[in-house]
Parts: structure tokens; sequence; C-alpha cells
């Protein structure tokens, strides 16, 4: 018999440049893994708006990560690929949700208190309940696994809690997912400060590299990458720098640690940092001429947009439906 394909579920914010990190953590599997999977690949842009955006850079980000997805190797005939915004379903089984998490749970998601520290002037409501709409997100389609980097295994665990007891009232509703979380990449580190993740927020431009970057500026910032006074490439607690540049070598080459050791043993850190910046252009130059070559076709791009949006609204809607009835609702007059 054939088996049905299981469903991955997965998203990135329209802020921002989007970062090697979320590349090697996020991106790079999605491709990996969408052979195998009913996949969905959302932008997520109704929980960019819980920082202040400017409409018009938003809407241009916006695009761009969706054609970003696409250039990276996912097929949007294939791949369901959509703006989060276009599908009202999320937002509606959202507020449900919201009515079966504690206020004690969303306290203690550390990236709502990071964000809180950040946007002192801005602690919105939105930025409290973001992790529900994120569990809307994952819970509308029934998804069974989510590749997301380390950073949002929180907001998985609370997905999961919020699922389960909506389950233990309602009966089985929805699919429990569970995260995916690469074998390298998974937390990339900031090149300037290897305790801190790599983050498209970060104010030092020499700290990240971005998917934007051209093949000089990466090499310079690999370059420049701080690291330890020792002259050993070796995977090991003290070497930060070190550890952070072969986590970066080995998602982009698929290569283990036994392997990069190997490599480069009796090798200095100058010809490390240049083979790391190399390993890095080889993988983003393609993504970024295809990237370039899409956004020039608008009809094809507007295509998937439409197509792709009514898809995820259907299967979408299928689930909000259920989850309506269940709590209650009125039944729709047909
Ligand atoms: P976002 O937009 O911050 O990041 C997108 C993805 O990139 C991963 N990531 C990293 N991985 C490794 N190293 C890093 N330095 C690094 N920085 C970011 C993130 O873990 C993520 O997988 N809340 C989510 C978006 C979201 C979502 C969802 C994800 C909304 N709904 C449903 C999965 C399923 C976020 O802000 O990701």
């Amino acid at each position: 018999m054939i088996q049905d394909k299981k469903t991955l579920f997965s998203g990135m914010q329209a802020t921002g440049t989007l970062t090697l990190g979320n590349f090697a953590g996020a991106l790079k599997n999605w491709v990996t893994l969408s052979d195998q999977y009913e996949c969905f690949y959302c932008v997520v842009d109704l929980h960019s708006i819980t920082v202040r955006q400017d409409p018009s850079t938003l809407r241009k980000r916006a695009r761009d990560l969706l054609t970003l997805y696409i250039a990276a190797g996912l097929d949007p005939v294939k791949n369901c690929i959509y703006y989060q915004s276009h599908v009202s379903a999320h937002a509606e089984l959202a507020w449900i949700l919201n009515c079966f998490t504690y206020m004690g749970e969303l306290n203690r998601m550390t990236q709502y208190k990071d964000k809180c520290a950040k946007h002192a002037d801005n602690i919105n409501a939105g930025l409290f309940t973001y992790p529900v709409l994120m569990a809307a997100d994952i819970l509308l389609f029934q998804s069974d696994v989510v590749p997301v980097g380390i950073d949002q295994m929180q907001h998985l665990e609370i997905t999961r809690d919020i699922a389960q007891r909506f389950n233990g009232i309602y009966g089985e509703v929805f699919t429990i997912p569970e995260a995916y979380i690469g074998k390298s990449g998974a937390k990339i580190m900031s090149l300037q400060d290897p305790t801190k993740k790599m983050s498209k927020s970060d104010e030092n431009p020499n700290a990240s590299i971005y998917l934007t970057d051209d093949p000089d500026t990466v090499i310079r910032k690999c370059k420049r990458a701080v690291t330890d006074s020792g002259n050993e490439i070796v995977y090991r607690e003290d070497k930060p720098g070190i550890c952070n540049l072969m986590d970066i070598y080995m998602a982009m080459t698929g290569r283990s640690v036994a392997e990069v050791e190997r490599e480069f043993d009796g090798k200095g850190y100058g010809e490390f940092k240049m083979a790391v910046g190399e390993a890095v252009v080889s993988v983003l130059r393609p993504i970024q001429e295809r990237a370039e070559s899409l956004r020039k076709d608008k009809a094809y791009l507007d295509s998937i947009i439409k197509e792709n949006g009514e898809k995820a609204a259907y299967i979408a809607n299928k689930t909000l439906r259920k989850v309506q009835r269940k709590v209650g609702f009125p039944d729709r007059i047909r």
C-alpha cells in the first residue's frame, strides 16, 4: 500500500536580511526534506508586525523572502510556498488557541523576554502571544515535522503543550508535531562574538553573513571572524570561534567533525577561514543568481503566490472548521 506522505511546516519572518544562520538552521534542511514530505513553507508576515515595520519595506521583504525560498531550491509546484497574511485561518485559529494558553506559559518564553528588552518602547500584546500564532501555523496543517534552528525549540514545546491540552478536552483534533533539528548549523553564532547567536538584527554587519553578501564580503567577514589565539582546527569547548566556523563549514559541505579536523590537520586559521569563506560563496552564489532572475519574472511569481495561497487556505480551513465545531461555534448554513 502506498503510504500518504507526512506533513512538514515551517516559516521565516520577513524582517531584515536573511543570515547564514537562517539558511543553515532552516532553509537548507527544508530543501533536503522537501521530497519526503507534503510541505508548507510560509512567509510569516503576521509575526513580523510584532515589531514596528515600514509598510513598503515589509511588502518588499516578504516578496524577496518568498523568492529566496524558491531560489534556494524549493519547487513551488511540489511545495506550498505562501504568505501567512493571505490565509486568514492563521489569525482565526490563533484566537481560539489563545483561550487554551496560560499567561504563565507565555511569560516563560525567552524570546519574548529578549524582544521586550530590545523593544522596550513597544511591548505589545502581539509580542506576548507570538508563540500562539506560531502554534496555529503549525497545527492548522496537522504538521508532523517542523524543521527549525535550536532557538525555536521552546516555541515548538509550547505548540505541543497547547495541542495536547486541546486534544485532551476535545479528542484527537491536532497532530502533535516534532521539531527537526539538522545535524550541523542548528545554531550558528555571531562571527564577532561566538557566544551570541548570529542574528538579522545585529547592529554590527561583520557579525553576520547575509544571504545577499557578495563573494568578497563573505570572504572578508570570514577572515575577520573572532577566534582564539591558538592554531589548531579542533572542535573543542574552549574554542567557540573555531567551533562556529567548523559548524558553518560542515553545514555548507555536509562533512563531519572528524572529516573537517582531518582535512585541516596541521593547517593554520588563515587557510581554514579562507576555505570556510569559499564554501559559503559556492553555496550562496547560485542561490543569488536564481533569485535575481526570478525577481524579474513578475507574472510567474504572482501566479505562485495566488495558487499556493489558495491551496494553503483550503487545507487550513479544513482544520479550522473542525476546531470551530469542537469548541461549539454554530454550523455555517450552506
Ligand atoms: P526566524 O525568522 O527568526 O528564523 C527562521 C529560521 O531560522 C532559524 N535561525 C537560525 N538557525 C541557526 N542559527 C542561527 N543563528 C539562526 N537564526 C535563525 C530559526 O530557528 C528558524 O527556524 N518564529 C519563527 C518563525 C515562525 C515559524 C512558524 C517557524 C513562525 N511560525 C512555524 C516554524 C513553524 C521565527 O521567528 O524564525
